[in-house]
């Protein structure tokens, strides 16, 4: 198949929208990361999604819609809260994860009964949503276990060739996937996936907000994942990444100790006067992590790096979401001096 790549001219939002209602599949930016979509009432293209992606059956994907109130055709009930959250937070990087009625299929639900509803607020992604008229499901446009997409460049690098277009709306704003939350009694939000929109921020509209224990901690052996996602190995460039918490010149100590000539490091902005190997830094503020990680790991591979030590985020606000990002990377691999 010949992937065309878009630019996000009307005429191509339009172009864009057709070939999903025509049951392809299309690649679409978003404020968080770039999405793979298709039609989620359309099985076969929902299938197609999977197959591209090379992504287990059993995890579910998210149903975009241009506005939250469209929520009432593809659910069977929601909670007071979730209006309350929505009216703070779409459109916006946060995942609502509710009970689906017979218009979702279960191909795209995974066998649950559930689905991840999300308003995106990037312009090109929600106008894409409108011309179609459909529900939008899209995974990140990755390859499965691969790092996820922030630009147009990336995902022709994993897709060229797998889907009919791509659309080009630049760099994601946010760069890490959006908030998952699950709803629990009236006023209880229990966090899937961290993201952008952060435990404190929900705070703000519910009495407690849980972190679920996958979110920092590897599933054991047969235990029953919240959110089927966190059961996969995920976010993983080619090089063997380890994660080391601590103070930079601890930090400096452990790599000097450990094959420096041989190995690269990935730390923060103000780190790099100080460091003396090779490095590539992602940022500074957690914010700037999140919106940095992604495209970081894959330059990783570009230069061939086989093993990098990554200076560990704080696990504070939007760092959450870099750190469980990263702990996934590294493949649980965390060195705490
Ligand atoms: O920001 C995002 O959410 C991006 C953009 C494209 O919107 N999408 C995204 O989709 O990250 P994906 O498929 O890569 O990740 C969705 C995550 C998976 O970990 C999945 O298991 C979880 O959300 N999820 C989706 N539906 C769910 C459900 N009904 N119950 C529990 N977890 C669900
Ligand atoms: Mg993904």
């Amino acid at each position: 198949m010949d992937t065309v790549l878009l630019s996000d001219s009307e005429a191509n939002l339009l172009k864009a929208a057709k070939l999903i209602k025509d049951g392809n599949i299309v690649g679409i930016p978003t404020e968080t990361v770039y999405g793979l979509g298709a039609d989620a009432s359309n099985e076969a293209a929902v299938r197609n999604i999977f197959a591209a992606k090379g992504r287990p059956a059993d995890n579910p994907l998210i149903v975009h819609l241009a506005d939250f109130s469209h929520a009432v055709k593809y659910t069977s009930s929601i909670p007071q809260l979730a209006y309350r959250l929505a009216e703070r937070f779409c459109p916006g990087p946060l995942t609502m994860v509710l009970p689906k009625n017979d218009s979702i299929p279960m191909v795209t639900s995974g066998g649950l009964d559930t689905v991840g509803i999300r308003v995106p607020s990037h312009p090109v992604m929600h106008r894409i949503i409108e011309l179609s008229g459909c529900p939008i499901a899209a995974p990140s446009a990755n390859t499965s276990g691969y790092p996820s997409p922030t630009s147009a460049a990336h995902v022709m690098n994993d897709m060229n060739g797998k889907v009919a277009a791509v659309v080009d709306g630049g760099e994601s704003e946010f760069g890490v996937e959006s908030t998952v939350i699950a709803i629990e009694g009236e006023s209880t939000v229990r966090i899937l996936r961290p993201g952008c929109i952060t435990r404190e921020m929900l705070l703000e509209l519910c009495d407690e907000v849980i972190i679920d224990h996958a979110i920092l901690n590897e599933l054991a052996a047969g235990e029953k994942a919240a959110s089927p996602g966190m059961k996969y190995k995920h976010y993983s460039p080619k090089a063997d990444i380890v994660m080391v918490e601590g103070d930079l010149d601890s930090f400096i100590d452990y790599v000097s100790k450990h094959d420096p000539e041989n190995t690269f490091s990935l730390i923060y902005d103000e780190d790099g006067e100080k460091f003396p190997y090779r490095y590539m830094t992602y940022g500074g503020t957690s914010l700037q992590q999140a919106h940095l990680i992604f495209a970081k790991l894959r330059e990783l591979d570009e230069i061939g790096a086989e093993k990098v030590f990554v200076r560990a985020p704080s696990k504070d606000g939007v760092g959450l979401a870099v750190y469980n990002r990263l702990i996934r990377a590294a493949g649980f691999e965390v060195i705490r001096i």
